[in-house]
């Protein structure tokens, strides 16, 4: 069939504050939970894949609160976005690109957090990004917390698991929307607000080692998001009556194993504790009848105050918004093959090729998930992340990434076949469309991008950008408007 994209399309590249920025101490900014992050580039890949897992622990975390060492922490000095913003922007313009996701930092707009009055050279760097984005023809998409919350509402409050987290987050969504409100197109309040269920650290700011009961502090942190997305939405509403705001998960697509009826129910469970749970709060309003049964087997029981319900229930998302990067299968089977994947590792799946990282790649599970996300809640749809991380090797000053162009053109055929089959995908923003940090290994050598950015995992390099093969292809695609995806 011949690919068909809505005409206005958002065809778009997205990046995170804390992976790309670096500038760490500049601008009066404030330490952040990923500034804390320790990674040695001597680590194998088993070391590298364990990192990932062992989250945070108190030793480390109060190491790198005094840790100097540059070398040890990618997320202080990222692709230096911060200092190449507009030369960035431009190349993206030129490549066409039509809307820009980034994050906000919140630590440089209020360096500790619970302060009342925001920093004016942070909101002042926002400005300037974009308007630039604007003055280069693209629409902005912001996400208002990427993981990267001020460390010192940690050290003082115990991060999320505590009720006053909303307070300081609402307040500095307040100052985004007065300060840069004309300039954002479309506001993400959390990103993937089920991360905190596979990665506690980054998701709600969890320390293991300091938690009696571990899943309990994950849930009532995560409580504590759903009323702080919700409050976010509704002052944003107030100030901006015509601000555009989005729910978003991680997209664990799994199927059963087997048609065996266990390996079904298994895959029902999983997709709705993983994916369904938090957009249906976020969405519909309410905590769903089957959470009931998820706490209860867990022994969790969670604070909520009065009004909190009603909170929910009064400011839900305007679009649904979700990364996708692989899919896993489930099944009760204790013996099937295991692998990893984006923020969790899971069940193989027999008929799908992986990346070097052991992520299974699925374009079909896209237009899976996309019909499912559509036909559950009848919202429209932004695909806030996809892509692939690989190796990348500049040759002659070039960068052949043909998989990364296949890994593309398949998932943007399944992507136009979902737009067939009537689901309403507002844009597309695909990840790291500048080489950045990862944010699960940590490594700089994990590239996602269409343009190559020459830094080392030290953080030692040129720091030239250069456009990889896939940034030639996806001008083409930008301008064909999807109809043309040949390479
Ligand atoms: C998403 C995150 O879960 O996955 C991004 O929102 C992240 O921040 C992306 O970079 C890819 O993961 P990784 O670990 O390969 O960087």
């Amino acid at each position: 069939m011949t690919n068909k994209f809505p005409e206005n399309f958002l065809w778009g590249g997205a990046i995170s504050g804390s992976q790309a920025d670096g500038g760490w101490n500049e601008g009066g900014k404030g330490l952040n939970t990923q500034d804390l992050r320790y990674f040695d580039a001597d680590w194998n890949r088993a070391q590298r894949d364990e990192n990932r897992n062992i989250n945070m622990t108190t030793e480390l975390f109060n190491k790198a609160l005094t840790d100097t060492d540059l070398e040890h922490y990618p997320f202080r000095w990222g692709n230096d976005f911060y200092h190449t913003y507009k030369e960035d922007l431009r190349l993206l313009s030129e490549m066409g690109l039509k809307v820009f996701r980034t994050s906000i930092t919140w630590s440089r707009i209020f360096p500790k957090g619970d302060e009342t009055e925001p920093n004016a050279e942070g909101l002042a760097y926002y400005k300037s990004m974009f308007e630039e984005a604007k003055r280069l023809g693209m629409k902005v998409f912001v996400t208002i917390l990427h993981y990267d919350t001020p460390v010192h509402l940690i050290t003082e409050y115990g991060g999320w698991k505590n009720r006053q987290m909303i307070d300081f987050y609402v307040t500095y969504a307040k100052a985004l929307y007065e300060n840069l409100g004309d300039l954002v197109d479309f506001w993400l309040p959390f990103n993937e607000i089920n991360a905190s269920k596979f990665n506690p650290y980054n998701g709600a700011s969890i320390i293991k080692d300091q938690e009696e009961n571990y899943e309990q502090a994950i849930f009532q942190a995560t409580h504590h998001q759903f009323l702080a997305n919700a409050l976010a939405i509704k002052a944003g509403k107030e100030i901006l009556p015509d601000a555009i705001f989005g729910g978003m998960i991680a997209r664990f697509e799994s199927y059963p194993a087997t048609s065996h009826p266990d390996d079904v129910m298994q895959s029902i469970l999983d997709e709705n504790y993983t994916n369904y749970f938090y957009i249906d709060v976020m969405a519909r309003g309410k905590y769903p009848s089957y959470t009931k049964r998820m706490f209860d087997s867990k022994g969790i029981s969670i604070v909520i105050e009065d009004g909190d319900l009603e909170i929910l229930k009064a400011n839900t998302i305007d679009f649904i918004s979700y990364s996708y990067y692989m899919s896993m299968v489930s099944t009760t089977s204790k013996e099937h093959e295991k692998t990893s994947g984006n923020l969790v590792s899971g069940n193989k799946n027999p008929y799908l090729e992986s990346s070097e990282w052991g992520w299974q790649i699925d374009p079909v599970g896209l237009r899976i998930s996309l019909n499912q996300m559509y036909d559950r809640y009848q919202l429209p749809i932004i695909i806030a992340e996809n892509g692939i991380g690989a190796r990348d090797v500049v040759e002659d000053g070039k960068v052949h990434d043909d998989y990364r162009i296949s890994y593309l053109n398949s998932h943007f055929e399944q992507m136009a076949e979902a737009i067939a089959d009537g689901v309403e995908v507002l844009a597309y923003t695909m990840w790291g469309i500048i080489d950045i940090v990862s944010c699960g290994t940590i490594e700089m050598s994990k590239r996602y991008g269409v343009i190559y950015v020459d830094r080392d995992e030290r953080g030692h390099g040129s720091n030239e950008r250069i456009p990889k093969d896939s940034y030639y292809w996806y001008q083409k695609v930008i301008e064909t408007n999807g109809e043309d995806l040949s390479y």
